[in-house]
């Protein structure tokens, strides 16, 4: 889609650095879950869910439920979804490029036509990102999914029956696919090696307000009684704890102190031992679901920072971070386990002076004193968010362009950054 996008259309920040950073910021809702909700809500009669995200990638995920048949309207921060009748079982080849999470809608339009058909989601900017566990947990609950012409047609022949799937990776969208499509599936699932992220527990939550049975154990593992149908529901979508871990991240950068609210401080237990380390003051309060940071002028270097599924170190903020190790003293050492091809905001880190090297699956940051102002672009979400952290944090004015990647998984960072003394320009 981008391709014959004008440059001006993919927008551009421009960042007046280094800031000071003072105040409280609400964290928005996840939209890791939110999209995930989307899909499911494809199975209820109405969703009423709060704290949606108003994002372009939610604004793609409504325009595929409105294909199915769905009407989808906001009211302030709540997407109310009504399912009409379905139009169709196919998710067109334009709806899927727009976002590539849209595989998380084949569980869902399966289970809700008994049918479907999309075409192969390609590669993208971390990496091939391969489909084949969600489609052979679905095939274990009884799909039969063939190539045809570039496009996978899925049927049932025998409806959807439990299965017991062990996952070779703990795979958060394969989770989320064989969950939606177990709810409605005729007897028992259980779900090993599933995906822990508390993500796919919003996703449990959501479907459980609406009549299905799923059960999580300590362990992690997902068990599904299926049912025949669900109902009506409304559910809060839990706040998104990248966003919180961004704003961290602009604060540390900036040597500031800030507050975020409606955080869940217990999601970002791996997170958070990490901005001490860098000798900044963290504190949490979970009566209250704050957390405040208070970072020192020049922050400390990380020693070793490993990407890991959940309770992890999130892969999704390996890039923010990066970000602020590029000032910092000494030298930080990245790991990234998850993704293949998750460093290509490094190059645009080093136009502004940074000294990163990397090697595979390993980046060593060498914190240099400054970083300087430069043209640079937002490669992918987490790697737009990296920019906007240097440059809060850079001497002058740095230009960023294709924010659209940012505006994917951030409401309104350039407003919210300026409501906290920053000067961000969108153009
Ligand atoms: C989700 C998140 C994304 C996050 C990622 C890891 C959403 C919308 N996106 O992506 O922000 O970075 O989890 O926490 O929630 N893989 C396969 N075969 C498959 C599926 C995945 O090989 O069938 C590989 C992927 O290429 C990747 C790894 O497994 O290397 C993890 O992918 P997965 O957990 O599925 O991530 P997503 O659900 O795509």
């Amino acid at each position: 889609m981008g391709r014959w996008r004008t440059e001006q259309e993919n927008g551009i920040y421009l960042v007046e650095g280094p800031c000071r950073l003072q105040g409280e910021i609400r964290v928005q809702g996840a939209k890791n879950a939110a999209l995930p909700i989307l899909a499911a809500a494809l199975l209820t009669p109405e969703s009423v869910i709060h704290r949606c995200p108003r994002l372009s990638d939610i604004d793609a995920a409504a325009d595929i439920l409105r294909h199915f048949g769905c009407r989808c309207e906001w009211d302030g921060g709540t997407l109310h979804v009504t399912r009409g009748e379905m139009t169709g079982c196919e998710i067109p080849e334009h709806l899927m490029r727009e976002m590539r999470s849209s595989i998380v809608f084949l569980g869902a339009a399966i289970a809700r036509c008994g049918s479907a058909r999309i075409s192969m989601p390609g590669g993208c900017e971390l990496g091939p990102r391969p489909i084949d566990m969600h489609l052979s947990a679905l095939r274990r609950l009884g799909v039969r999914i063939e190539d045809d012409d570039g496009f996978l047609r899925c049927t049932v022949p025998g409806g959807l029956h439990g299965a017991r799937i062990a996952l070779p990776f703990p795979s958060v969208g394969a989770t989320e696919n064989a969950m939606i499509a177990a709810c409605l599936a005729e007897g028992e699932t259980e779900l090993h090696n599933a995906a822990r992220e508390p993500e796919i527990a919003d996703l449990a939550a959501f479907l459980n307000a609406a009549g299905a049975r799923i059960h999580i154990d300590a362990a992690g593992s997902v068990f599904i009684r299926g049912v025949r149908e669900l109902h009506a529901c409304e559910h809060t979508v839990i706040p998104d704890r990248i966003v919180a871990v961004t704003y961290l991240c602009a604060a540390a950068a900036t040597g500031s102190s800030l507050t975020l609210r409606g955080v869940e401080t217990d999601h970002l237990a791996a997170c958070l031992p990490l901005f001490e380390e860098m000798g900044c003051a963290v504190q949490q309060n979970r009566r209250d679901a704050t957390l405040s940071i208070a970072a020192p002028q020049t922050v400390s270097s990380l020693h070793m920072v490993r990407t890991m599924p959940y309770p992890g170190f999130p892969t999704d903020a390996q890039a923010p971070l990066m970000a602020v190790c590029c000032r910092a003293k000494g030298t930080s050492i990245f790991v990234e386990n998850i993704f293949e091809n998750r460093y290509k905001h490094a190059a645009e880190l080093l136009r502004m002076g940074a000294d990163i090297k990397v090697e595979g699956r390993v980046a060593v940051v060498e914190g240099v004193g400054r970083l300087h102002p430069a043209r640079v672009e937002c490669t992918d979400l987490r790697g737009g968010a990296a920019m906007v952290v240097a440059a809060l944090g850079a001497q002058g004015e740095t230009r960023i362009g294709q924010i659209r990647h940012i505006e994917r998984g951030y409401e309104a960072l350039d407003e919210c950054l300026c409501a906290l003394g920053a000067s961000v320009k969108k153009q």
